[in-house]
């Protein structure tokens, strides 16, 4: 095969908890993460040049070596220095849908998409394993966008424990479309705001991950309590983000008195969504958030919860 396609989903954060500060200056989390049914279409495709090229049809998104997609194939390249040789260059196209900087891992998932299109073009024959190790140095959220569903990550977030997947919930999604949040920007002033109540990971790491284990939301999870989960999401981050943007509480606001099973900011933000029990309850609170936002660009999706992250859908 010359070309693959693939559908790479967006994910939200159903719980997030900050432990304390990692030797490496990142955060060591305990979080719930779930892929959604928003998706791009990402194709790795074979060229006759020997480089790598990427095109991408959002104007926000970089075309050259500042793209994790890009770095991903980068980084496969760097690991397999014969491929080049053998197979020639690469082009990636990345058609976007998942809005940018939004906290729902849209770069991340190009990324995990890359790694996987070119583990099938150039039949490197890797195991999941393989792919979510080298999918760890270029990003925390990318070993979880290989595998996808529903999942435990620990760790940087890179510890990825896939969960029996959640089925016949929708999220409906809302971000102001001149808003984004950068993601080391909300961790850095985490840490100036709360360092007084970070753990000693080395203890409090793995405690904090059997305390999720037996929680409320990992019961609510895997009875598939839709109610329970929405009663229970969670995310420390939404502490900084939510006061240094009131837009983004005003639409938390907004949002969660629509009904719904709960709200929540999705990782870093800006990104908030509301679970529902259906499409239909789903539909009604995007119209309801419509009326409210008439005159405003406010971005509304509405997206099932879904089994997987990354979908073959052409070759
Ligand atoms: O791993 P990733 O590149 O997605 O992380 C982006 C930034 O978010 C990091 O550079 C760091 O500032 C912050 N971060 C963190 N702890 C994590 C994940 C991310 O402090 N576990």
């Amino acid at each position: 095969m010359d070309s693959y396609s693939l559908s790479a989903a967006a994910k939200i954060n159903l719980y997030l908890e900050v432990v304390g500060d990692r030797p490496d200056g990142y955060h060591e989390l305990v979080m719930v993460m779930q892929s959604v049914g928003l998706t791009d279409r990402v194709t790795v495709r074979r060229t006759g040049a020997h480089h790598i090229r990427l095109q991408c049809n959002h104007p926000d998104v970089p075309n050259d070596e500042t793209n994790l997609a890009y770095r991903a194939a980068a980084l496969l390249q760097a690991s397999f220095p014969q491929v080049m040789e053998h197979w020639g260059g690469i082009e990636i196209i990345i058609e976007k849908n998942i809005p940018v900087g939004a906290g729902l891992a849209g770069g991340s998932t190009n990324a995990a998409a890359v790694l996987v299109g070119l583990d099938m073009l150039w039949q490197l024959g890797l195991t999941q394993i393989e792919l979510q190790t080298l999918a760890a140095e270029l990003g925390s959220d990318i070993p979880f966008c290989i595998a996808g569903g529903t999942a435990i990550a620990t760790g940087r977030g890179e510890q990825v424990d896939t969960l029996y997947g959640l089925d016949g919930l929708y999220a409906v999604l809302a971000k102001s479309p001149t808003l984004s949040v950068s993601t080391p920007w909300a961790y850095k002033t985490y840490r100036q705001a709360f360092a007084d109540t970070y753990m000693d990971i080395t203890t409090a790491g793995p405690s904090r991950r059997e305390h999720l284990h037996s929680s409320p939301m990992m019961t609510a999870i895997s009875q598939q309590d839709g109610d329970a989960i929405g009663q229970h999401l969670y995310n420390d981050l939404e502490k900084v983000v939510l006061s240094a943007h009131p837009e983004v509480n005003e639409v938390k606001t907004a949002l969660a008195s629509c009904g719904g099973l709960g709200t929540l900011m999705s990782g870093s933000g800006p990104t908030l969504f509301t679970l529902t029990a259906s499409q239909s309850e789903a539909e009604a609170i995007v119209q309801q958030m419509r009326s409210r936002y008439s005159d405003s660009q406010l971005g509304l999706w509405i997206a099932p919860l879904v089994p997987t992250s990354l979908q073959l859908i052409e070759s």
